[in-house]
């Protein structure tokens, strides 16, 4: 989510830092900053804003001769997006580059304040600066005291830490989080992609988790819990387009692959043994709330709908969504017992953002659950939750909306235990199944060989239906909206109930039906309507664990235990038979026509 680099060598280290960090500013942009040691002594400049506001910082510095350097570009997770609150962060000598989340930072940083040292930021990262000080001070060895850190982290982390107490050399270490060292004859390259440093170096190392190590003057050295190991290096690809979308022929594909690991980074420090943790949250947010409205755009509007049967099933809140657009201008009747939630991946979506200010201007307090720290939905909002996505490139939204359903998925749940309406039995098999959603998010490539096959037999008729029941009906309406949206083709998505009660009039051997047929929630019911469309005729593409002789395709999905499991699976299948679709059509998948990432117009 947040973008490192790193240098050490002769070059000038400034312009190496900001060309690197331009690079990676699609994973963070809310501030930046850099620190270089030259000479023992050290520098630091950091700016809030995108990219070019540091540069303007920095016009004046210059940093040739032998040095090293460090870099980060920050995608705020604890704490606003201040200069205080961008990296590097600063102990008293040292400075500490950090991606990722350390889970135990409160309780390491009550340690620390115990023990004297004083936190100038809100973040996590802040932590392992003052970590390494305390064992540095102890030991005076600046590579044992900087093991001693990291053996102390928990979470995600990719870091890097210069000190003058070893002004030549950076200090690394990486696990959960992306970090690669590259190689040019005596000058190091440190990078969280291999876009910064194409050009530059010839060679890279993609660090494995729990790695670590130094790198200096004419040594890099790596170890692992097993102790010192050897570099495996492997020659760097030269072409910086293919590498910004590591390797996928669409950004929209690659975020489809990211979904499995963005999900961890969604949950990480909110599952927390047997409950659910918003820091965001003070205790009481809800205490006197006794309704839930909803109010998003399309993708975060299918999002909003599949949370709706699941606030009312586990939390027993009445929970209505409406289309933000319809509510503005609808005259609604708002009371001030209900929370008004607002979902948007861009947080400037112009619609959403006026239900938002109506809603407050009726005395009603609000949540927004949004991608983008500090965007205007997030300011508006009286709390905010963020789900740490990452930046989402391709205009059809894929791993926005997987992150926005686990947050009210979570969210439903914190609520539940809240007004004490779950079993600990039932919270602890959603809590299961939460951290099981990681790998019903992979993609195989059985899988996607499968999708690419059959995407050739559905390029033509005279429409899609995507069907299904409960929380898969949002999920056939966001199905059928990714087919729309890249393959230009007439999709709709309907409950499948509902399809005897008009459309199934339109029922024919051109007319294709996506029918989402999991075997945890309904699959009587939904195989009933699924066979009501097959003796009309209609082209049938089965997606479920349970083989359906009906159906002209078929798609086997995993036998799963927990619907949510399969909401996810499923949820992939339909982006990628999507995505397929569009390839074979030849459409630009990432910007299709007539739409835009972020809709700030009415
Ligand atoms: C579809 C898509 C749009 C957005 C909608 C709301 O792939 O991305 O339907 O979901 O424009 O945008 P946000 O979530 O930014 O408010």
């Amino acid at each position: 989510m947040c973008g490192i680099v790193g240098y050490l060598g002769k070059k000038e280290k400034k312009e190496i830092l900001l060309d690197g960090l331009q690079e990676l500013e699609y994973r963070g942009y809310d501030s930046a900053g850099i620190a270089v040691i030259k000479d023992r002594k050290l520098n630091h400049f950091k700016a809030i804003g995108k990219l070019k506001n540091l540069r303007e910082k920095t016009r004046d510095f210059s940093s040739e001769g032998f040095g090293i350097s460090i870099g980060h570009t920050r995608w705020a997770t604890h704490g606003k997006p201040t200069e205080l609150n961008a990296h590097p962060h600063l102990g008293q000598y040292s400075y500490v580059v950090h991606n990722g989340i350390i889970e135990n930072y409160q309780a390491l940083k009550k340690e620390l304040q115990e023990d004297g040292a004083v936190f100038l930021s809100q973040t996590d990262t802040e932590t392992i600066v003052h970590l390494f000080e305390k064992y540095h001070q102890t030991s005076n060895d600046p590579f044992d005291a900087f093991q001693k850190t990291i053996e102390r982290l928990e979470g995600a982390y990719a870091t890097l830490l210069i000190t003058e107490a070893a002004p030549d050399t950076i200090f690394f270490a990486k696990n959960g989080s992306p970090m690669l060292i590259g190689f040019e004859e005596e000058d190091v390259y440190f990078a969280s992609s291999d876009t910064p440093i194409i050009g530059k170096a010839t060679e890279v190392y993609y660090l494995e988790d729990r790695e670590y190590g130094y790198a200096k003057k004419g040594e890099v050295a790596l170890f692992d819990a097993q102790g010192s190991k050897s570099f495996q290096k492997q020659t760097l690809p030269t072409d910086k387009a293919m590498a910004q979308k590591d390797g996928y022929r669409f950004f929209m594909e690659k975020e489809i692959y990211e979904q499995s690991s963005v999900i961890s980074d969604t949950m990480i420090g909110r599952i927390n043994d047997e409950q659910i943790h918003f820091d965001e949250l003070e205790s009481d947010f809800f205490d006197g709330i006794d309704a839930i409205k909803i109010c998003a755009c399309g993708t975060s509007y299918h999002a909003a709908l599949a949370s709706s049967y699941l606030f009312e099933r586990f939390a027993k809140v009445r929970c209505d969504i409406e289309i933000a657009s319809e509510f503005r201008y609808k005259e609604p009747l708002l009371d001030d017992k209900t929370l008004f939630i607002t979902i948007s991946q861009s947080g400037e979506t112009a619609d959403t953002l006026e239900a938002l200010k109506m809603a407050k201007r009726a005395g009603l307090k609000s949540l927004s659950i949004c991608n983008v720290d500090n965007s205007s939905i997030v300011r508006e909002s009286d709390a905010a939750i963020l789900t740490r996505a990452g930046i989402e490139k391709g205009v059809a939204s894929t791993k926005a909306f997987a992150t926005q359903a686990m947050v009210l998925w979570m969210l439903s749940l914190y609520l539940a235990d809240k007004r004490q309406m779950i079993s600990r039995e039932q919270k602890m098999i959603e809590i299961d199944a939460m951290r099981r959603t990681p790998k019903a998010l992979i993609v195989t490539e059985a899988l996607h060989g499968k999708l690419h096959r059959l995407s050739k037999r559905y390029l033509h008729g005279h429409g899609f239906f995507f069907i299904g029941r409960d929380i898969f009906y949002p999920l056939a309406l966001e199905g059928a909206l990714k087919l729309k949206e890249i393959s230009y083709l007439h999709a709709e998505g309907y409950p499948a109930g509902e399809m005897k009660h008009g459309p199934i009039a339109l029922a024919d051997s051109e007319l294709f039906t996506i029918a989402l047929m999991p075997k945890t929630l309904h699959y009587d019911k939904i195989k009933s309507n699924v066979e009501e469309l097959s003796a009309r005729d209609a082209t049938i593409l089965a997606i479920s664990p349970e083989p359906f002789e009906l159906a002209d395709d078929f798609i086997q999905t995993l036998q799963s235990t927990h619907p949510m499991l399969e909401f996810f699976e499923m949820m992939v299948i339909t982006q990628i038979l999507a995505l397929e679709i569009s390839i074979r059509l030849g459409n630009d998948v990432d910007m299709p026509r007539n739409l835009a990432k972020s809709v700030t117009v009415e």
